[in-house]
């Protein structure tokens, strides 16, 4: 099949890197052109373990285009995606400017073979209905369509093993046409596939994220209490997850989630709940938790810091990515600046990122014993695999004080405490 992809982010490059390794003909839209080019070049932008290779793989097969131009892609295509960003607005709302300039550009283009113009980026229910409206308005008499909404759940760090091994592939719309379709190009993957409605589709998408936040602020709200009582958090949700209802899986308390999407989407269904009249005070909750696992444990390092020298490890959001949005460091380094701590960071992808936030303000080393010599701490924000079994006695020699407040519970308290550690972890 011919397909078009709009967007070229985590979700919209490892899509088409993907599709075109199944041996469809895969053009990718953006509207920058040194980035176009850098695509072209076989150079991803971001960080996505695997991705550099299936891009370059599938540049090499030919299958793979990038352009700026609506009008090469769009009239070849079987299936348009949507895949640009519905990032938070102050009030929480998703901003949806990009999807509904994407559609318009769409609909000036399509033509009379039939087209199914999908979209994959995370709008609030009744979006896509609006996205149909647009199309209607701007595309020619004679083209035919149909919307559809076909959520993503791929995870970053995990992005491509998400997309060949989703758990399930949704797809909604009111068009039979379109659903034949989308189920032919889906049909390489052994996915479960729930066919719904718009609506249906578009909830799905906020209703998972939703509860994957609540269950990371209930861990850290357990994590509280056993702060407060001596209780052991890993034990108790380790006993509490054995339980076949609950589960353990994403129910790891620490610094409070991050990333470009948990945050917004909480946020976006707050909004479209209070915009439809329902009480949204369970999801604010989970929001308000997030803030204080942050706050607690920034409070946790100012109350008991040996020095104002400070070492942190790992800056991205989570592990196997370099992205930086919304990731509790940017929170922890603002505040530790705000009460003067001379601060050096390490992480494997994000040191770029992040010294487009704090330039100067901060120091930057090339591996982690060089952060954390010298300084009177170490803070560890994410939990990437190579600080796991770092040499805890080399670390212990070079730090000026044996002290480490872990975010992310990464070791095991009674082995740093033989080793001669103070060790500061999150609900233990
Ligand atoms: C999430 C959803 O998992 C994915 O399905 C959706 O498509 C996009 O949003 P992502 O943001 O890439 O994916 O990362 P995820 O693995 O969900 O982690 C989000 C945040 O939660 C990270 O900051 C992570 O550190 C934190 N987290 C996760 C916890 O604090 N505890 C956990 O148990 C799990």
């Amino acid at each position: 099949m011919t397909l078009t992809i709009v967007g070229h982010g985590y979700v919209g490059l490892v899509s088409a890197c993907v599709f075109a390794d199944f041996g469809n003909e895969v053009y990718v839209i953006g509207r920058n052109k040194e980035k176009i080019n850098r695509l072209k070049n076989g150079d991803p932008i971001i960080f996505e373990p695997g991705l550099k290779e299936l891009l370059e793989k599938n540049l090499k097969a030919g299958r793979l285009h990038f352009t700026l131009d609506y009008q090469e892609a769009i009239h070849k295509s079987e299936v348009v995606f949507i895949t640009v960003g519905t990032p938070p607005k102050d009030n929480g709302e998703a901003d949806l400017s990009s999807v509904f300039q994407v559609a318009e550009n769409i609909a000036k283009n399509l033509s009379n073979h039939f087209t199914v113009v999908s979209c994959k980026s995370t709008v609030p229910v009744g979006t896509n209905q609006k996205v149909e409206e647009i199309i209607k308005k701007y595309a020619s008499k004679k083209a035919q369509f149909a919307v559809a909404s076909c959520p993503e759940f791929l995870r970053e760090g995990s992005a491509i093993f998400d997309t060949l091994n989703a758990d399930r592939i949704v797809i909604g719309s009111s068009s039979k046409k379109a659903i034949e379709i989308l189920l032919k190009l889906h049909q390489p993957f052994s996915s479960k596939k729930i066919i719904t409605d718009l609506a249906s589709a578009e909830l799905i998408k906020y209703a998972s994220n939703a509860i994957l936040a609540t269950k990371i602020s209930f861990s850290n709200l357990i994590a509280f209490y056993c702060e407060k009582t001596g209780a052991d958090v890993e034990k108790v949700l380790d006993a509490v997850g054995l339980d076949k209802r609950i589960g353990r899986i994403f129910m790891n308390p620490g610094v409070g989630y991050g990333g470009s999407c948990l945050p917004k989407d909480v946020l976006a269904l707050i909004d479209t709940g209070k915009k439809l009249n329902i009480d949204t005070s369970l999801l604010e909750a989970v929001d308000k938790v997030n803030y204080q696992a942050k706050k607690n444990f920034l409070e946790k390092i100012l109350k008991n810091h040996q020095g104002k020298k400070i070492a942190i490890w790992g800056l991205s959001f989570k592990p196997n990515t370099d992205d930086i949005r919304f990731a509790p460091s940017i929170f922890i380094i603002e505040n530790l600046l705000k009460h003067d701590f001379k601060i050096k960071v390490f992480d494997p992808e994000a040191m770029r990122n992040i010294k487009k936030i704090f330039g100067e303000k901060i120091e930057y080393a090339s591996n982690p014993y060089e952060a954390a010599k010298g300084t009177d701490q170490l803070i560890i924000l994410t939990e990437w695999n190579e600080f796991k079994q770092i040499d805890l006695k080399k670390l212990k020699k070079i730090l000026k004080k044996p002290v480490i407040f872990d975010g992310r519970n990464i070791y095991d308290p009674l082995l740093l405490k033989n080793l001669g550690f103070k060790y500061f972890s999150v609900g233990r």
